[in-house]
């Protein structure tokens, strides 16, 4: 099977400065992106799946994505603040790139922010309208996500591998983690863990994962990850973590 990551007919990476690779990224942000792939593929069917007037389900399916939403605008936002200004004076020659990549997280925020009140309204009236306008809305999101999320990692995670160093990257992974709650935190973790291959798995949780939060999924984590994917998908098998 192709590698999702792969660059189109047509796509050019932005150049790639000279000099060491100072740090990662390119490998954390596959794993991120892999996770946000899976959601908002999953989103526009998991609307579908609560029937008009099933408040409950409505109310339940509209918390996690409104947590997957979450994630998504608070990672770009790291970038903006943390990857792409620091991108764009570091390797000037990549400015077009950042330009786009800023674009399409202005686009993807923009329909975020379009739906949210659709998923509020819907999540107490579960009806059959704000119900295929939020998973036609999820659709949309989806659709310019994808693109994102590869010609992300395509055209301008090499040159940021040469331009940021660990230490930036952390502190924007850091600005992510200060503003979500540790519980949902340990189930988002049971997420990514699902959503990546088995040798990227074992790597975040022993290179990637604080200790506390290692204790924190071993103990509820996990065990809050399959409750909440066995409600979501039921039936379905749930996927394998650690
Ligand atoms: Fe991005």
């Amino acid at each position: 099977m192709t590698d999702f990551f792969t660059m189109h007919p047509g796509e050019t990476a932005a150049p790639v400065p000279p000099g060491p690779v100072l740090s990662a990224g390119s490998t954390g942000i596959r794993r991120v992106h892999r996770f946000l792939l899976w959601a908002y593929g999953e989103a526009p069917d998991l609307v579908r799946s609560a029937a008009p007037g099933d408040t409950s389900r409505a109310a339940y399916v509209g918390e996690v994505l409104g947590n997957f939403d979450k994630v998504l605008l608070i990672h770009q936002e790291g970038q903006d603040l943390f990857m792409y200004p620091q991108l764009a004076e570091r390797a000037p020659a990549s400015a077009s790139h950042v330009e786009q990549m800023l674009d399409h997280h202005k686009r993807i925020r923009q329909l975020i922010q379009g739906i949210e009140p659709v998923r509020k309204r819907w999540m107490q009236t579960a009806d059959a309208e704000n119900r295929e306008v939020l998973a036609k809305g999820y659709e949309g999101v989806q659709a310019v996500l994808k693109e994102h999320l590869r010609r992300e990692v395509t055209e301008v995670m090499p040159a940021v591998d040469r331009v940021i160093t660990e230490e930036e990257l952390k502190a924007m992974v850091q600005h992510g983690v200060r503003q979500h709650d540790k519980k949902f935190l340990v189930t988002y973790l049971g997420m990514v863990l699902a959503t990546n291959p088995p040798e990227d798995r074992r790597e975040i949780f022993s290179e990637e994962i604080p200790a506390p939060a290692r204790l924190g999924y071993r103990l509820i984590g996990r065990r809050m990850y399959r409750k909440q994917y066995a409600t979501l998908f039921p039936g379905r098998a749930i996927p394998e973590t650690l």
